[in-house]
Parts: structure tokens; C-alpha cells; sequence
């Protein structure tokens, strides 16, 4: 299991130490929440925050884009270096296709972003293209909020739709996610959980993320 720490739940006045923690915590990518608040009610980080991070910190980016046009970012992200993930909602840009293969291009894992009242068959045309789909399981805008159990329904139909790949699609779940519900979704067969409030209220980001990385029946 993957986990990807959202910075958007650590204390953002001093990014750089929570970055260092995260490295020490043997984080294995960093969850970038970019908004810009017209998609969502809120605004985060932008390319000159990211630039600056890439500058004192190496774990690889994971990108997760709440914007209305996604494909204006594409290039410049990628020109940060060691971003390994964007995701972005299908439902803000007009040629999917094409971006998904764009992205690729840079050698960068594609994504589709899922909302709860979204349908998962959305990603049938595009299920041989995607490299992952990120399944939210809170509506997207803010740390914090409680997990919605829907999830747990798309990512069982997801897995269906492997006997039509080469390989299985990759799964991140975003939103919620804490030591409780990650058992399950582990043995639901996701292979990326993102978390920000459960690691960053912790007093030990290396024992949550364990805790998440390896999640046990005990914690349920
Ligand atoms: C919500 C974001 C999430 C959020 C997760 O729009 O996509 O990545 O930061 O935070 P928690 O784990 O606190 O729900
Ligand atoms: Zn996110």
C-alpha cells in the first residue's frame, strides 16, 4: 500500500519542516491539492508554492488538480521533475483522451478523479488509457471531513473492469481515510490511500503512516 500524505491537513506557515517530517516518516509520495477555487469553494497551492517545495524536498509529487481547466498546468508540473501522479475530475476538461495521453507522455501516471455522486462507468471509454482512478470519498475542497462509503461500492466495480485491461488500474482513495476504514480498503484491493488529517493531528507521522501502510483488524 502507497501512502500518500495530503499537505494540505500540516501546518502550512512552515511547510518546509512538515516536509521534513514526512521524509523522515519515510512518506512515499506527497499529496499536492491544487485548487483553484472556482471548481471547488477553496484555494491552495500554485506552481510558484510548488517550485519551492521541489526545491527543499524530494519525495515524489502526487497531484491531485480541482480546477476547471487541467490542461494548463500539465506542462508545468511535469517541469517541476519527480512528479509521479495527476489526477484530475473528468467532468473539467473537454479532450480527456488527449490529456490522459499527454500526461503520459512525461511519463507521469494518468488519473481520473471520481467524485461520490459520480458514476465509477464513467472511465469505461477510457478504461484501456487510465492509469488510476482516485476515488474521493469526501467531496472535494477540504481536509477533514468525514468518510462517505460509496467508495467502497466503486472500487469493487473498478476491480471488475481489470478483465478488460492488460493490468490492473491503480486505486487512491482520498478523504477520510484513517486506521479504522483503511483495513478495509486495503482488502478491497486499493493500492494508494491518501490521508491528511489522520497523519498530520498525529503526534508520530511515521507510526500513522505504519499504521495506515499496514493497517490491522485490531484497529477497526
Ligand atoms: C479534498 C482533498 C483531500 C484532503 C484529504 O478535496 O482531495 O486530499 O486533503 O484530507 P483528509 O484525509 O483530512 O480527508
Ligand atoms: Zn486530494
Amino acid at each position: 500500500m502507497i501512502i500518500s500524505p495530503s499537505i494540505l491537513a500540516g501546518n502550512l506557515a512552515n511547510l518546509e519542516l512538515e516536509l521534513s517530517k514526512l521524509a523522515a516518516a519515510k512518506a512515499d509520495l506527497l499529496h499536492i491539492d491544487l485548487m483553484d477555487g472556482h471548481y471547488v469553494p477553496n484555494l491552495t497551492f500554485g506552481l510558484p508554492i510548488l517550485k519551492k517545495i521541489r526545491e527543499v524536498n524530494d519525495i515524489p509529487f502526487d497531484v491531485h488538480l480541482m480546477v476547471t481547466n487541467p490542461s494548463f498546468y500539465i506542462d508545468e508540473l511535469a517541469a517541476l521533475g519527480n512528479v509521479s501522479f495527476i489526477s484530475w475530475h473528468p467532468e473539467t476538461e473537454y479532450h480527456n483522451h488527449r490529456l490522459i495521453n499527454k500526461v503520459k507522455q512525461y511519463d507521469i501516471s494518468a488519473g481520473w478523479a471520481i467524485n461520490p455522486a459520480t458514476s465509477i462507468d464513467i472511465v469505461d471509454p477510457v478504461i484501456h488509457d487510465l492509469d488510476y482512478a482516485l476515488i474521493m470519498s469526501v467531496n472535494p475542497g477540504f481536509s477533514g471531513q468525514s468518510f462517505i462509503s460509496n467508495a467502497y461500492e466503486k472500487i469493487r466495480l473498478l476491480r471488475e473492469k481489470d478483465k478488460v485491461r492488460e493490468k490492473p488500474i491503480g486505486i487512491e482513495v482520498d478523504g477520510g481515510v484513517n486506521d479504522t476504514n483503511a483495513y478495509y480498503l486495503q482488502q478491497a484491493g486499493v493500492t494508494m490511500l491518501v490521508a491528511g488529517a489522520y497523519i498530520f493531528k498525529s503526534n508520530n507521522y511515521s507510526e500513522a503512516i505504519d499504521r495506515l501502510k499496514f493497517p490491522t483488524k485490531e484497529n477497526r
